[in-house]
């Protein structure tokens, strides 16, 4: 029988390989998938044989992951408890359909990944899994204690050389990383207690502090057709492109960092940093065209919705009639977010320039102070008098109780 091992070539899915073929008895078949998580895949395929899988599958997600996970979240404006732009978390999902999709092709009977018992990576990877597949067994070794008894990397090191696996991994823990094309998550070390400033210098991957950037700002200008990006400082490209080349500028401009102790679904608080430089500035540039273009009633809405989205992609409920009902919601508002927005960039901060659309609601002759033709000022007596009816009905009301 054949298991499909979720593989990223680090040390901790590398002893699964050994650890799967002794415990198990099964052919690993060990499945890469690139969502953009730049170098880490050199060497990749030495690796894996060495270490005894069958076969080494490297799957180039990048596209879908832009396409179809990444831009619902920003036209849904999906950010978690305030801050959290969840770039781990609409990754789940599809590495969890690329998996799935490999282990059919494979005739595997099982999907094994290494997400620990205390995150919410199992959780979205399992209920991926689930959602499209439950026939599948699923292994989680970190859960498995009594047969997954290694504690630490100098423990993996040794099981792996006994096992004849003879590679150079560090002994040092680093922090605990999760890299993408929408980000990158940082935790562990000093951020495992809130009360330590993060150590920037040496945490940062994606970009600079506000501090070391650049004096001089920078502008960027994007244009979206339907709530996508099309192109960035007059090129056009596709999505993808699009979040690379805001990576590098926000990146550069200390754009995107954030600090946040969140609330994990299985229950504890969790203290992380992020960085999102190019999905920070996309994100803010599409919220500006929306300001111009969605009428109130619509926005009021859409910002409720957007709330409860962020919950289920963060919960892992990605393959769900919710998620897809609140989507289709979303892509509706869409029809008319397009045009053009202009930012300076600076030290960490995002400065509008400048937006434009065919399809602004915004009326000069409205909006200006100097009476126009389309408002009588008079017809704002009636209004307030209605739309105020209710709270003097009720204050007249109070009086009249006081009284007696
Ligand atoms: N706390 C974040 C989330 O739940 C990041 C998780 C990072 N995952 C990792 N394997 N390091 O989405
Ligand atoms: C893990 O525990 O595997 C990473 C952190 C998380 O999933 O939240």
């Amino acid at each position: 029988d054949k298991v499909v091992l979720a593989y990223s070539g680090g040390l901790d899915t590398t002893a699964i390989i050994p650890w799967l073929k002794e415990h198990f008895d099964y052919d690993v078949v060990c499945c890469c998938i690139d969502c953009g998580q730049g170098n880490e895949l050199d060497g990749l395929d030495e690796r894996a044989k060495l270490s005894g899988a069958s076969k080494l599958y490297i799957e180039d997600l990048v596209d879908d992951f832009a396409e179809n996970y990444i831009m619902p979240c920003v036209k849904a404006d999906a950010v978690y408890e305030n801050k959290y732009l969840l770039g781990t978390s609409m990754a789940r999902p599809a590495i969890a359909k690329k998996l799935v999709e490999i282990a059919r092709k494979e005739n595997a009977v099982a999907i094994c990944h290494g997400a620990t018992g205390k995150g919410n990576d199992q959780i979205r990877f399992e209920l991926g899994i689930k959602a499209l597949a439950p026939d599948l067994k699923i292994i989680a070794p970190w859960r498995m204690t009594d047969i997954w008894t290694m504690q630490s990397r100098e423990d993996e090191i040794a099981y792996c050389e006994k096992h004849g696996i003879h590679l150079p991994f560090s002994t040092d823990s680093s922090y605990s990383r999760d890299r993408n094309l929408w980000h990158i998550s940082h935790e562990g070390l000093e951020l495992e207690d809130p009360a330590n400033e993060p150590n920037y210098d040496h945490l940062l991957v994606l970009g600079t502090t506000p501090e070391k950037a650049p004096d001089e700002p920078e502008y960027v200008t994007m244009t979206f057709e339907k709530g996508v990006p099309t192109s960035v400082n007059g090129k056009q490209m596709k999505v993808a492109d699009v979040i690379r080349t805001l990576n590098a500028l926000g990146g550069k401009h200390g754009i995107g960092i954030v600090d946040i102790v969140e609330n994990r679904v299985v229950g504890m608080k969790s203290r992380g940093v992020y960085e999102t430089p190019g999905g920070t500035i996309l994100m803010e540039a599409h919220r500006q065209l929306e300001e111009l273009v969605l009428d109130r009633a619509t926005m009021e809405t859409k910002k409720d919705m957007a709330n409860k989205f962020s919950q289920i992609v963060y919960e892992g409920k990605w393959f769900t009639p919710l998620r897809e009902a609140i989507q289709a919601f979303m892509e509706v508002t869409q029809e008319y977010v397009t045009g053009e927005v202009k930012f300076k960039l600076y030290k960490g901060n995002i400065i509008k320039a400048g937006t434009t659309s065919p399809y602004s609601l915004y009326n000069e002759s409205l909006a200006s102070f100097t009476t126009g033709d389309m408002y009588d000022h008079h017809d704002a007596d009636g209004f307030i008098t209605l739309f105020g009816l209710p709270l003097k009905v009720r204050a007249m009301k109070l009086a009249e109780v006081e009284k007696n």
